[in-house]
């Protein structure tokens, strides 16, 4: 539709209009079966409200959303059509790795094809808009959607944030096949204190700045059609009702002026926070704001009249928002096509199809990180006639994906006993459960229960034990519920269950010859679990083709290539932790009791495993970094290179990284910036010399002043397979 006459047409609807189209409900208010990510009870919504509402959340289905769009044109007065939103976050129906996952891949290339196989999936079924990407920085495996971030790096959460961006929307939002996406939650809500959901984050802006908006700000540029507001207050303000973080920094300083959405019920819930003594001041903080979407509450429907009449609020600041969504509707082409891409066919056709399903796999395998292998037990052989028994709540778990995955046919769902039995092997393998995810009955996140007949226990594990006696290996499944990640789960104990702590030690004294597989949506304690274990394959939720990944790399086909995209730090008693960090005016070397220096008395400053480590079933030599010249002006650019070589006895992947360190400032710098990375394969032998460039931008910093520039001085470039690599070469910005 021209501008002109979607002008005319919001000069032509009346105010209730107007507040239906920024008042969007939750697919299951028009009796619909959906996903209910929020809660209900807050919203008390009247029927006007659902008959004039402009948009719609978390229910999908080419048929069902084609009569739900019907339904409500006609009840329209201007028969605008609805916008359907929904989270993707790993995939529609066929399921890839949970993003923590996905940012283990270090792959952008393959995160936009994975973002687009699920808008297709998404799009045909109905839907408009993905909630995703969420780039929220995280640093404490505390909180529980770490799982859905891509982690603890600026650099690589904006790569990743965009690609994805690029992956749903395509090079225009109305041809099909794409969604729009929605970039969250802004901003910083994934520095809650204390790592507990939905608390207070309070940052520096410097910090702000420095580590967390860069990400949202990338998607921002790489034309995301809407931003979602977060839960938290940020400096006690809660963000929904930021004036200078919505109206300032996003729409000012990033020039988004596309679509605000609240995040579900967030408006009303700034009373809670105590920032909004009644409902109707929360609209108009909202609104002043920015806030163009009230997600799941209806303060702008039941208030904006009287703040209008009592001039709180101008009429033009409502039309400027209802513009804002008219504009995403006539760009998502719903003025012409309501239906957009929603077709029974295609669903049949696309859903979960052979391609699809590759895709998936090929993800899942990508993301895995290999963190233990000793003795090169892995991996596995085809060839050899053993008995290998698999056993752990994961060994035939169906459930291998993230909490925001809701998939309609478990059936489709490769289990790892699926995965293995698929492949032609001489071992013979058994698989047992042989304990459960839980100590107990436990009440889920989404209100269901986990409740297993617990008194089977013991037979459970007598059985599996078993088949590790007559084991010449054992492959222990293990892990984190899936619904023990993702929304309003903070956890204070970062372990896998005493029953499955016990099945391993069981196991153990049984048989040494252990590898252990870790389903997790975070960074999880592993102490323990390799003290037990020869080899460890931590897998996160790798989705629909899970088994068959896992197969794939336990026998060899594939080899792990993943790195990791937080650090895994010994214990949560050490959280928030992260590579970049700063250093102390009384460093430690990694040891205990060195006296006054920074650390604990009862656990060494270190990590289990750095940002960016993983292994893989070859080995990379590094020679010595060369520049091409060792001080560089602003205009100017240094090469820094390294060759790399594969001295293993196979093919290989390795991520080769570069980290910069800016040795003094005005302000303190971080240890050490991720700046670059390479996925180069290489034959067992062969060598390549890989490259970075290093330039001005990449130094300039947040400094005293709260300018961002760049500082003459002293720098190092590290280069090397994670970011605890000592490879490193000096150079001088001058
Ligand atoms: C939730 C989440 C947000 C999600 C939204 C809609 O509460 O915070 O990430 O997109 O509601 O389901």
């Amino acid at each position: 539709m021209e501008n002109a006459k979607l002008r005319e047409l919001l000069e032509d609807m009346s105010l209730e209009e107007k507040l239906g189209q920024l008042t969007q409900v939750a697919g299951t208010l028009y009796g619909e079966e959906a996903i209910v990510t929020g809660l209900l009870d807050m919203f008390q919504m009247s029927d006007e409200v659902l008959d004039i509402s402009g948009s719609v959340l978390s229910v999908h289905g080419a048929e069902k959303l084609m009569a739900l769009q019907k339904q409500q044109m006609e009840k329209q007065p201007h028969h605008i059509p609805q916008i359907f939103m929904y989270d993707i976050i790993n995939g529609f129906q066929t399921i890839y790795p949970v993003p923590l996952g996905q940012g283990a891949t270090f792959d952008p290339e393959l995160v936009k094809q994975l973002a687009h196989m699920a808008a297709v999936e998404g799009s045909a079924s109905g839907l408009h808009v993905t909630f995703s990407p969420m780039v929220d920085l995280v640093r404490d495996a505390r909180w529980g959607r770490v799982m859905e971030s891509t982690g603890e790096d600026p650099y690589l959460n904006a790569l990743l944030g965009v690609a994805m961006v690029e992956g749903y929307q395509g090079n225009d939002v109305k041809e099909k096949g794409n969604l729009a996406a929605c970039v969250k939650h802004f901003a910083a809500y994934g520095a809650p204190e204390g790592g507990r959901d939905y608390d207070n984050v309070e940052l520096s802006e410097r910090t702000l700045r420095e580590d967390y908006l860069g990400a949202y700000e990338a998607c921002v540029k790489a034309g995301a059609k809407l931003v979602m507001t977060s839960f938290n207050t940020l400096n006690r303000v809660p963000s929904s009702g930021n004036r200078w973080l919505m109206r300032d920094i996003l729409r000012e300083e990033m020039g988004f002026d596309k679509v605000l959405i609240s995040d579900y019920g967030a408006i009303k819930e700034m009373m809670n926070h105590g920032f909004s003594k009644d409902e109707k001041q929360a609209a108009e903080q909202a609104m002043k704001a920015g806030v163009d979407i009230e997600m799941m509450s209806c303060a702008y429907f039941r208030h904006m009249r009287e703040l209008l009449e009592e001039g709180t609020i101008d009429e033009e600041m409502v039309d400027e928002a209802v513009w804002r969504v008219l504009v995403l509707k006539n760009e998502l082409g719903l003025f012409e096509n309501p239906f957009k891409d929603a077709s029974k066919e295609d669903e049949k056709e696309k859903i979960l199809c052979k391609e699809h399903r590759a895709l998936a796999r090929r993800a899942a395998v990508d993301s895995f990180v290999l963190l233990e292998n000793q003795e090169e037990i892995l991996p596995l052989s085809k060839e050899k006639e053993e008995r290998i028994a698999f056993v752990g709540p994961y060994a035939k778990e169906k459930e291998i994906f993230g909490s925001w995955s809701f998939p309609e046919d478990l059936g489709g769902i490769i289990t790892i006993q699926e995965g293995v039995e698929a492949k032609k092997l001489k071992a013979s393998c058994t698989y047992d459960s042989g304990a459960f995810l839980f100590d107990e009955r436990t009440k889920l996140k989404d209100g269901t229960f986990y409740e297993p007949d617990f008194s089977l226990g013991e037979e459970m594990m007598k059985e599996a034990l078993e088949h590790v006696k007559q084991a010449d290996k054992v492959v222990v499944c293990i892990g984190e519920h899936s619904k023990q990640t993702g929304e309003a789960t903070s956890r204070t104990k970062l372990t896998v269950s005493d029953g499955q702590m016990a099945l391993l030690k069981k196991v153990h004294e049984m048989n040494k010859e252990i590898i252990t597989l870790v389903f997790a949506g975070r960074p999880i304690e592993l102490d323990e679990i390799a003290a037990y274990s020869k080899a460890i394959l931590y897998v996160w939720f790798p989705g629909t083709e899970g088994g068959n990944a896992i197969a794939d790399v336990l026998f060899g086909d594939e080899e792990p290539k993943g790195r990791l995209p937080m650090s895994f730090s010994h214990r949560g008693g050490q959280l928030p932790n992260y590579y970049n960090r700063f250093a102390s005016g009384r460093p430690n070397d990694g040891t205990l009791n060195q006296g006054f220096v920074m650390g604990y008395i009862d656990q060494t400053d270190t990590f289990m495993y750095p940002f960016g480590y993983g292994l893989t079933y070859t080995r990379f030599d590094y020679s010595d970094i060369t520049l091409d010249k060792s001080q560089m002006t602003a205009s100017d650019r240094i090469t820094a290179s390294v060759t790399v070589t594969n001295t293993g006895k196979r093919e290989g992947t390795e991520t080769v990284q570069m980290y910069l360190q800016d040795l003094f400032g005005t302000v303190v710098r971080p240890k050490r910036m991720l700046k670059g990375f390479e996925k180069i394969t290489l034959a067992p032998g062969e060598s390549q010399k890989v490259s970075f460039t290093i330039t001005e931008e990449m130094l300039r910093f947040w400094n005293i002043d709260m300018d961002f520039v760049s500082e003459p001085g002293d720098f190092k470039v590290y280069i090397g397979g994670n970011s605890a690599c000592t490879n490193q070469a000096d150079f001088v910005l001058k």
